[in-house]
Parts: C-alpha cells; structure tokens; sequence
C-alpha cells in the first residue's frame, strides 16, 4: 500500500475541536488564484448556468434552532434539488468533464465549440472518449451525468462500502460501474491505473502530485453554490461551518469568500466525521497527513483518508478551526432537519448535515463558542450539501422516507 503522505495515524474517535495557528490574515494570496479564482468562478458560472434545468437551490432559514442556539440567523442552503442529482457535486464533476472535454476535443480537431458542446450537440465526437473516477456515490453519479449530457463514456469506480443504491443510481446515467476492494483511498488508485492502462480521462475530485488540473476544475465548479448562497442573503455571513472529506468542496467554499471579502471574511469551520479526519489530524501535524482504516462513517461522502493537495493550503491558510464529529451528531441532525423543528423542513443526508451538526456542537460548547466568537450577532452560513441520496438508508435513519418528509413540507 502506497499513502500520498506517508507515516499515516489513525483518526481520533471523538468530537475534537483545533483553531488553526497557521491561518493567513490579509487578503486572498495571489498563489492561491492559480487554483481557484472569480475569474475561474464566471466561466465555470457561464457553462453551467447553460445546462438544462439549472436554477439555483433554495436557501433556508432555520429560524427556531438560531433563537435556540443564540445566534442571529442561520441560513441552510439545500443542495438536494441540484439538477435533480441529490447533491452539489453535480456542479463540479459535470463541469470538470466538460472542460476535459473541450480541452481534447481542441486537441484532436484544433477547435471546438464550447456552446455546442455544453448544449450536447457534439456527441459525435465525445463518444470516442472515456472518462473515469472513483467515487463515494456523489462525485460519480455527476461524471456519468456529464458524461451523458455531453455524449461521452464514463466507468466509475466504487469502493467496498459504497450501498448498492447509490451504485444504481450512477448505473441509471449509463455508466459502467466496477467495484474495487479496500476504501476510497484505494479505489482513487484504482481508478488511475485503470484509465492509465486503457487510455481513459480520470475526472477525480482529489488532487495528487502530478494530477490538479481536473480537481481544480471540480472544485471551481463548486463555486457557484457559494456564490448563489452570497447573492440571497441580505447580509455577509460572520461564520461557516463546512464539512469536507479530501477538503475540494470547503477549499472552494473557503477560496469564494476570501476573495470575495478579503480581510472581512466569515470565520470558517471544517467538520469531519471522527472517523476520517485526514485534515484535522493534517492541521495538527501542520502537513498533509493521511489517516488509515476502513473510514466506515455513516457520512459517506466524507469517508476520505487523504487531503486533496491542491486543497489543503488554501484550508490551512483559510480555515479558523477544525472539528471532528461522531456518527450519531450526523443521525440526530437529520431527524432534526425532517421534524421541522429548526424552522423548516429539509430532507438533508449524512453527509450534507455536518456542517449543521459541527455548528450545533460548537454554539453549546461555551469554550468552542468563545473561541469561535459565536454570539447573538452571528450570522451562519451553512452547505446543505446532499439530500436523501441515499434514499434507503434515509428513510431507516429518519423513520420516514425523503418523499415522505417533503411531502409534508
Ligand atoms: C454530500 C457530500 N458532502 C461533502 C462532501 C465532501 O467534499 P470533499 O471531498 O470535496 O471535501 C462530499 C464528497 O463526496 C459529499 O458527497
């Protein structure tokens, strides 16, 4: 077994709190623009606000569980509807597909046409291509949408613990799905070999020494949820509690608000399932840090053992703290969302809770809310980032099945 940072730990099995030490003052570092940048932002913006059924997710207030944990609003942006996919990551793994796609259109033809091509008018020539990843569920139920919309092939890699559901649900785009032995770490691997030996496009959404450009592109695409979420609220958020498994989706949601307001930026908090907290244990070794295991948390899409390394700077400079939690903050929060108690009723899933259930824990732990500066002023932004994806294992952990709860919304 070969780890992308060596001398692997493994994760701490409790909620754990750090601020970060290495966090950056000053505006958005020029560096950092290399990997995500507003201008990377309009034309990942321009293509997708092209494709057919995009309309920006709703943003919820949670109106009752801000009076309860004493803060000003908190506002619940629900991903569930994206495209119709279940997740945010239908922004960033369709989009990275065809940005890989014009690029190698360009280079066997000389030119492409970028608007037929979003629009899925060159299917002719896309069909000669292969596109691959692996994947918890999300990321590749998106490169096989892509994949599709822009006539494409896709094959998918899915580890041991990824639910036959969500491996028909990335059939259901027509895709070909393998299942590999070991975790998401070792899919990932995989994954490259496989396209390596086949002359296939791996479109992952982890980046690793050598291979950025396509994970820049995912994460850009990500780019468009935060920005929609600035554009429907009345006033900047003061925090933001944002979940991450390699750090793609929280180094995106980091990078739009650092450049977007500079200095003023809210206090950003990366959550993780305690049973895979490759960057609070990166953050506490001051280096990327793998941790080892079979990361068998029910938060799915967070099961990652190793950062994503064009992410984890912009984390380490952008971030205030790290926190970790158990699987049970994650069961308890969604039943919370599905009761309506909080102020509205949202269908979230395992992962997309987390961020939600990190802000909970941190506002009633007086030291993790003084250190936060969390008060009655606070403003939270949360990233609502899946619904009922998968739908079973929804409905035994609510009681009720996601159609159910939105039905009696
Ligand atoms: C629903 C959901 N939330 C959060 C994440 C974490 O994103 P990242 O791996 O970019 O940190 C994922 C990743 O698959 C996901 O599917």
């Amino acid at each position: 077994m070969t780890y992308l940072f060596p001398n692997p730990v493994a994760s701490p099995a409790k909620a754990a709190f750090l601020s970060n030490a290495a966090r950056k003052n000053g505006p958005y570092p020029e560096a950092f623009k290399a990997v995500l940048s507003q201008a990377g932002y309009s034309r990942a913006a321009g293509v997708i606000s092209s494709w057919v059924g995009y309309a920006p997710t709703p943003l919820a207030s949670l109106s009752t569980l801000a009076a309860e944990l004493g803060v000003a609003c908190i506002h619940y942006k629900d991903e569930g509807e994206r495209f119709g996919l279940g997740s945010f990551k239908a922004l960033g793994g369709a989009y990275a597909v065809f940005r890989l796609l014009a690029a190698e259109l360009r280079r066997r033809h000389g030119s492409v046409d970028e608007a037929a091509l979003a629009a899925g008018q060159m299917r002719g020539l896309a069909k000669d291509i292969t596109v691959c990843c692996a994947t918890d569920g999300n990321h590749g139920r998106s490169v096989a949408w892509g994949a599709r919309m822009f006539g494409a092939r896709a094959v998918i890699f899915i580890h041991a613990n990824v639910s036959e559901k969500r491996a028909e649900a990335i059939r259901s785009y027509g895709a070909k799905v393998v299942r590999t032995s070991g975790n998401y770490d070792d899919s990932v691997r995989e994954a490259d070999r496989t396209a390596t030996a086949n002359g296939w496009f791996v479109v992952s959404d982890t980046s690793y020494p050598g291979y950025t450009d396509v994970p820049r592109d995912v994460m850009q695409g990500y780019a468009v949820m935060v920005a929609e979420a600035l554009g429907a609220l009345d006033a900047p958020p003061t925090h933001v509690f944002i979940q991450a498994g390699v750090g793609g989706l929280a180094a995106a949601v980091i990078a739009h608000l650092w450049e977007v307001y500079g200095t003023d930026m809210p206090t950003v908090v990366i959550v993780e399932p305690d049973k895979a907290a490759c960057l609070y244990e990166s953050a506490l070794a001051g280096h990327p840090t793998t941790v080892i295991g079979d990361l068998d948390t029910i938060m799915a899409g967070m099961a990652c053992g190793e950062p994503s390394v064009i992410a984890w700077p912009i984390l380490q400079g952008g971030a205030s703290a790290f926190m970790t939690l158990p699987d049970d903050m994650a069961v308890s929060t969604m039943q919370l969302l599905a009761s309506g108690k909080a102020g509205a009723t949202i269908v979230g899933g395992e992962s997309g809770v987390a961020g939600l259930a990190g802000l909970i824990v941190a506002a009633t732990q007086p030291d993790w809310r003084q250190t936060l500066g969390v008060d009655r002023t606070s403003r939270v932004l949360l990233f609502g980032s899946e619904g009922d994806t998968d739908p079973d294992l929804y409905a035994r952990i609510v009681g009720r099945t996601g159609d159910a709860v939105r039905a009696g919304a």
